[in-house]
């Protein structure tokens, strides 16, 4: 408990701002956290949104993909990233299998990740297959952030992390569950790696922000993995990612010059003995 201890009332980005923001044609810009002093770091940078993507599974715990995340891994990962937040919206993902063994299931997890760990929206994978569960949870007064396009919870079903909606049959499928998406309540939909002409049309259709990756520049909004975003992670990169910074790099030489110096006797300096043999503070 006590994790929105620094949140700031009254300048907290809340889900109704978003649709506030596309109506007045400000841009979104999301990253994911997954621990608190990102979540701090990020947060004052002024980042609209944080995510807390399941990704969590490939970048911080080091799985192939996002399946083996759990829902306590998310509650854990949730609540220390809402304890660094003072501005951001904080969004949790809903992990693999989450909202498909039924709804009172889907609604017990939302519910621990508002109410432990300090989420203030969930994000769920799918279209059709989730719209009971959309509609519950914003029943129940949790908001829904939908995510359609590559949804990486089904990397086995679609064959590995490809581009999607490439027909136009599967874009008007899409463009079908953003819609139905929206009209169960959903506040804002993630549309990852999909061309950019089928965001544009998402994003012109819906009323509620569009949030891409992957998706070209017309969305209302954008979201990168963080740890792609800084150069932190480079086990596989993909090829929309812009990279910010090096910090993988950084870190290693910093940790080499930290090596060197404990080895060489450099770390900690030696201090001189004073004159009455008395070692100064
Ligand atoms: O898990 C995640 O980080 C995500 C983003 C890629 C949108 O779902």
């Amino acid at each position: 408990m006590g994790n929105t201890r620094v949140r700031d009332f009254e300048r907290s980005v809340r889900t109704t701002d978003l649709i506030r923001m596309k109506r007045q044609g400000e841009r979104i810009a999301m990253l994911t956290a997954y621990d608190f002093t990102m979540a701090r770091l990020l947060d004052r940078a002024g980042v609209d949104v944080l995510l807390v993507g399941d990704s969590l599974g490939m970048v911080v715990l080091g799985h192939d993909n996002t399946l083996p995340v759990t829902v306590d891994a998310m509650v854990h990962h949730t609540a220390a990233v809402s304890r660094g937040v003072s501005r951001a919206l904080v969004v949790a993902d809903m992990p693999f299998l989450s909202c498909h063994t039924g709804v009172p299931d889907a609604v017990r997890a939302a519910g621990r990740l508002v109410r432990e760990a300090g989420a203030q929206a969930v994000k769920i994978e799918g279209g059709h297959s989730v719209l009971e569960v959309c509609q519950r949870l914003v029943e129940a007064g949790i908001p829904v952030m939908g995510h359609l396009g590559l949804t990486p919870q089904s990397v086995h079903q679609l064959g590995g992390f490809r581009k999607q909606a490439k027909s136009a049959t599967e874009a008007r499928k899409l463009l079908e569950s953003a819609q139905a998406l929206q009209a169960a309540g959903a506040f804002a939909i993630v549309l990852e790696s999909i061309p950019e002409a089928v965001a544009l049309e998402a994003t012109e259709l819906l009323d509620i922000p569009t949030i891409g990756i992957g998706a070209g520049p017309h969305c209302d909004g954008q979201v990168l993995v963080s740890h792609d975003a800084f150069g932190l992670y480079d086990e596989f990169v993909p090829k929309f990612v812009k990279q910010y910074a090096d910090l993988g790099r950084q870190m290693t030489a910093a940790a080499e010059d930290y090596v060197r110096e404990v080895r060489d006797g450099a770390f900690p300096p030696v201090r001189k003995r004073s004159l009455s043999g008395s070692y100064p503070d």
